[in-house]
């Protein structure tokens, strides 16, 4: 019989560490729009600036919902970014972060099919709804660089 401190709900070490993997994108994503935000300048930064800084706000958020379904499920979140990539140019800033929403897209798949196979679909309906915030942000991203 289960103790109480186990979860309900058990998955591979193989998901969570995609979870961990999940985490450190979207703190490093976190920082990176939003040092972009900081660091954006010239006559476009106006219309632009407020876009990196609620797209940073929308990760955070992400990082903390993994994180909290992590640990429910017996892992420690990690506290490591993924490489943060903030670039000089407003199109290089832009190049960089449609690169990350790009790779968002493709590991949350693969998360959301491996959940699945696993009968976690607590998480696999949470990278769902993720999966769709990355794909709104991979869209904003390469609109604001066909414009740049
Ligand atoms: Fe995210
Ligand atoms: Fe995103």
């Amino acid at each position: 019989m289960a103790t109480s401190l186990e979860p309900v709900t058990k998955v591979s070490d193989e998901l969570k560490a995609l979870l961990n993997d999940a985490i450190a994108r979207e703190i490093q994503v976190s920082v990176q729009y939003m040092w972009q935000h900081v660091q954006v300048v010239g006559v476009k930064a106006v219309a632009v600036a407020d876009q990196f800084k609620s797209t940073a706000i929308s990760e955070m958020k992400h990082a903390e919902k993994i994180a909290e379904r992590l640990w429910y499920l017996g892992a420690t979140p990690t506290t490591k970014p993924a490489p943060i990539v903030v670039g000089t140019s407003l199109q290089e800033f832009l190049e960089f972060d449609v690169k990350a929403e790009v790779e968002a897209v493709e590991m949350y798949r693969k998360i959301i099919k491996l959940a699945t196979e696993e009968g976690d679909i607590t998480t696999a309906f949470m990278f769902k709804e993720i999966l769709e915030d990355e794909e709104s942000h991979h869209d904003l991203f390469t609109t604001m660089l066909e414009e740049v």
